[in-house]
């Protein structure tokens, strides 16, 4: 019974709910306590992950539904604070997939190394002496992690830039090294720095330079994932607004992203909505993520949107998303760390590249939920009913009449801690 579509899963309790995600993905008793535990991430393993702890801090995990991604059912794990976003990357998702779902793609798993040499005497000689030690250098690359290169990856290009040829300032003219790497499953950071260290020695020997930084970027433009759903408009169509109208709305809404840094920003925030919250629960590094779609969303020249959105020749809407997507399925935070052990398991990818692809739609998904409330009912709606329910607990009210409070709340169209607290009262009364 393997499927991400189980409708009523809104309305189960926590209970049952982890009782059928631990069918679904057969778990053992044993992992069902531990992964379901109250102390999900013990502050003995935490007090090993970073410095000076004195606790953990959890998020909500909620599962993203209805994924049907390259004809694979998709059960998405999504660590997140803010109401909405899982409901609406599941109600997108469950639009997508009458429209066949979702069809993606991932480039090789290419990571960027850079080394800065500056001071060099001659700046085109010392990048002839690089490129044309190229291949030892990327062999003494592969011999600082031979784990990867037995596992299939490894450095396999090397290039060289110079910048600001014409110095103004003895600190702004400098040689730039680039290695790109393939690492597999991993997302690499650890395996780059080692690399790019290493290489260090023997580049201020061929350069006559010196090596300042020896690090990863972040900028994983040959690590990409894309995202794709053609959409008829009549699945987009509800009680007050024909499909046609939520269409041209969504377009309308994508060309303001893509003309303008300030929305583009926002649309883009709501895009990230949805793909923080995966990368977050499987243990990836999710500001490695953001900074890299950011300078994505930006290459053009001006920061823009990182989605687009489009009408074909039969009148579909038209959704793409294309980002770098440096996580991985192994290594890190995932080794160690009990909810993203059972993330992955829940979400069931093989690899690194097919998990970028799930982010992708999610984030792709995601987005479409914002435009459709946004040039339709507004986004206040959905948003302001789960928000009240926060409202409610801030006030005092617990079990069940959280949702009591919640509701009048909404009736009242107050949702305020004050308003909450009055209602409260009165209900305790
Ligand atoms: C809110 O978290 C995200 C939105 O602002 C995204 C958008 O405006 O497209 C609704």
């Amino acid at each position: 019974m393997k499927t991400s579509r189980i409708p009523g899963f809104y309305n189960m309790t926590v209970e049952e709910r982890r009782a059928l995600v631990a069918k679904m993905h057969t778990f053992s008793d044993e992992e069902m306590n531990d992964l379901f535990s109250t102390e999900p991430l013990p502050v003995e393993t935490a007090d090993k992950m970073i410095e000076n702890v004195v606790g953990t801090f959890p998020l909500p995990l909620g599962l993203g539904l209805n994924f049907l991604i390259n004809e694979k059912e998709y059960v998405v794990p999504m660590a997140i604070e803010e109401p909405s976003v899982v409901a609406s990357a599941s109600y997108i998702a469950k639009i997508v997939r009458e429209a066949g779902g979702f069809t993606t793609e991932a480039t090789d798993r290419v990571m960027i190394g850079q080394i800065q040499v500056v001071g060099c005497p001659d700046m085109e000689a010392a990048k002839e002496a690089v490129l044309k030690e190229k291949a030892a250098l990327i062999e003494d690359a592969n011999a600082a992690y031979p784990s990867l290169v037995a596992r299939g990856g490894g450095a396999e290009d090397l290039e060289v830039r110079i910048l600001n040829e014409e110095a103004t300032s003895p600190y702004n003219q400098m040689l730039v090294l680039h290695i790109y790497v393939n690492t597999c499953d991993a997302m690499g950071a650890n395996i780059i720095n080692t690399m790019v260290e290493s290489l260090a020695p023997v580049v201020e020997q061929l350069t006559k330079g010196k090596v300042y930084l020896r690090i990863l970027s972040n900028y994983a433009d040959r690590c990409l994932a894309r995202a794709r759903c053609v959409i008829p408009p009549e699945l987009l169509a509800d009680d007050e607004y024909t499909g046609e109208e939520v269409r041209d709305g969504v377009v309308h809404a994508y060309e303001f992203a893509a003309s303008d840094p300030y929305r583009a920003v926002t649309h883009n925030k709501g895009i990230m909505n949805g793909i923080d919250p995966i990368v977050i629960a499987t243990g990836n590094d999710w500001r490695a993520v953001e900074a890299g779609a950011h300078a994505y969303a930006a290459r053009h020249g001006q920061y823009g949107s990182m989605t687009t959105w489009s009408v074909d020749e039969k009148g579909n809407l038209v959704g793409e998303l294309e980002l770098p997507m440096s996580v991985g399925t192994v290594g890190g935070a995932i080794r160690v760390h009990p909810m993203a052990k059972l993330a992955h398991k829940i979400l069931d990818v093989t690899s690194a590249q097919e998990l970028a692809q799930v982010i992708v739609s999610v984030g792709l998904a995601q987005n479409l939920g914002a435009l459709k409330a946004l040039v339709t009912v507004g986004i206040q709606k959905g948003h302001m009913a789960l928000h009240s329910r926060s409202v409610a607990i801030a006030a005092g009210a617990t079990g069940e009449m959280i949702d009591i409070i919640a509701e009048k709340l909404v009736d009242v169209k107050e949702i305020r801690v004050g308003k909450a607290k009055e209602l409260v009262e009165e209900y305790i009364k």
